[in-house]
């Protein structure tokens, strides 16, 4: 999280600089970083790939990455001009210790021309299969030996269950120390994630009432459009509850249900998350048919157009059991939130992209009114819109202007669009923190492993058992049907659908 302070001297090292994150989000954010005065007065970002490029095709690249996907668009040829130069390109093999040793010169030689050691901020973009290899060679190089100064930045998948989790904590620890490893949710990044932090504990009005006393249930939903898009040979193996809930959504979870941390130290604020995976109630093995549901995307139309099945894609089998939607419910023991049921669902090829935090209040114990006057009551509830919608409502009641008395739900908004700033991209701000050496928003190796337990009894159950309905939501809808039967068995209904369908 941001402070004034600009970080010292610092050099990054992107390992996959030519692949699809480096043009989309990384440089972008770096660029972004820049443009707003937040860069190092130092720095250098060096691009790692097998391809052999020279530096001016690389920042070639780059700059139409910039183009395309940068929220502040096709670069001014002044700033390109002073931001580029900081960046080169070196071609290296991930598995040849000789690529390691190299780089350690030319690293060592910015050091000398800059008269100081500079900060070394590893960040590795790769597939799985190369972590290894990659901690190994930098620790054996020497690159990472300052551990005050060297991080490693390294991007999910963290293991594809507990025990690999485990074992991939394992190895990053065998080069470096927890303190110096930032695990990458993105989604701890985003603005309106964050702002859960500061509604929470910025406010003296809402957490006497953020317990099991006042409220009835909690609702998160992150639904996208998209489909598998290109990504289909990695997600077969992944699947929403790995892809989405083992990391994004249970993060969001912590950040709603967790105890207020005595400061906002990082270890405190993660401490404080950790509490609430440990309380996450384990779905025993019998009972997941009860309390998860899993879907996955047929054929259907969207925005006017036929988009096809998640089976049709490229990459997919076409007979594939991986789920692209998944609700769950959790029940969290502990004494604020025992009873509270927690609603999770996430989906792609949905109706809508939506992502929102719905936390729905009790009703009035007593009614005051008579039956013709409350026709309209209806408990309070509070919305945190996540993206694309990026706000706060309230609902409350009010009297319905006129002679008589009736009630009639109104809402108190912060909207995002009313701040005049544009806010920064969830990796700016991520960046910016692992350059500063601030993990706050980063997960701590034993939340990832928390994290992978909670998923375990649902990840296992799906494993061992083919669903035979397969596809069953069309692309362009809610999700299946046993989704809102998920909800029922307690008397809710989705908090977001319900809210499109009345608006
Ligand atoms: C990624 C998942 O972590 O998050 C993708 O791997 C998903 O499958 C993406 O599409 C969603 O991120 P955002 O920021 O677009 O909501």
């Amino acid at each position: 999280m941001k402070t004034s302070k600009k970080a010292r001297p610092s050099i990054i090292v992107i390992f996959g600089g030519t692949g699809d994150l480096a043009k989309r989000k990384l440089i972008p954010a770096f660029y972004n970083l820049f443009l707003d005065d937040w860069m190092p007065e130092k720095f250098a970002i060096i691009g790692l790939g097998r391809t052999e490029l020279d530096n001016a095709t690389y920042r070639t690249h780059l700059a139409e990455g910039l183009s395309e996907f940068s929220r502040t668009g096709t670069p001014e040829q002044q700033k390109w001009e002073e931001f580029s130069p900081n960046i080169t390109y070196f071609p290296s093999n991930i598995d040849d210790i000789d690529s390691y040793k190299e780089l350690a010169s030319q690293l060592d030689a910015l050091d000398e021309l800059w008269g100081e050691r500079a900060n070394r901020l590893f960040y590795l973009s790769v597939a799985p299969r190369f972590i290894e290899a990659a901690t190994l060679h930098i620790n054996e190089s020497g690159l990472a030996s300052i551990p005050d100064k060297d991080r490693i930045v390294i991007e999910k998948p963290f293991g594809s269950d507990k025990q690999t989790a485990i074992a991939l904590n394992k190895l990053l620890r065998q080069t470096f120390q927890e303190k110096q490893i930032y695990r990458i949710d993105h989604y701890l990044g985003k603005e309106t994630v964050q702002n859960i932090l500061a509604f929470r504990f910025g406010n003296a009005l809402f957490e006497p009432l953020w317990n099991r006393n006042f409220i009835d249930s909690v609702q998160i939903t992150v639904a996208e459009q998209v489909g598998v898009e290109n990504r289909g040979g990695f997600y077969e193996s992944a699947g929403a509850l790995k892809d989405m809930v083992q990391n994004h959504l249970l993060q969001i979870l912590c950040m709603v249900a967790m105890e207020a941390p005595a400061s906002f130290k990082s270890e405190e604020i993660r401490n404080r998350k950790v509490d609430v995976l440990r309380a996450v109630r384990r779905i025993k093995p019998e009972e997941v048919q009860r309390y998860a549901v899993r879907g996955q995307y047929g054929e259907g139309w969207l925005q006017g157009k036929k988009v096809p099945g998640y089976r049709e894609e490229e990459g997919v089998n076409p007979k594939s059991n991986t789920e692209t939607f998944v609700a769950v419910k959790f029940f969290l023991d502990n004494w604020r939130w025992q009873g509270v049921p927690f609603y999770l669902r996430t989906g792609k090829r949905m109706q809508e992209k939506h992502s929102s935090i719905t936390i729905q209040f009790k009703p009035v114990p007593h009614s005051t009114f008579s039956e013709g006057q409350m026709d309209n009551l209806m408990p309070n509830k509070l919305t945190i819109n996540i993206q694309p919608q990026m706000d706060i409502r309230l609902r409350f009641m009010t009297k319905r202007p006129g002679l008589t008395m009736a009630l009639n739900p109104s809402e108190m908004v912060f909207d995002y669009d009313t701040c005049s700033t544009q806010s920064p991209e969830a990796y700016e701000t991520l960046l910016l923190d692992a350059l500063n050496g601030d993990a706050t928003l980063f997960m701590r190796s034993d939340q990832v492993e928390e994290a992978w337990d909670v998923i375990t009894p649902i990840q296992e159950a799906w494993e061992s058992r083919n669903t035979l309905d397969f596809p069953n939501y069309a692309s362009g809808t809610w999700g299946p049907e046993n989704a809102e039967a998920l909800v029922a068995q307690n008397g809710h209904v989705w908090a977001v659908n319900a809210h499109h369908k009345t608006r």
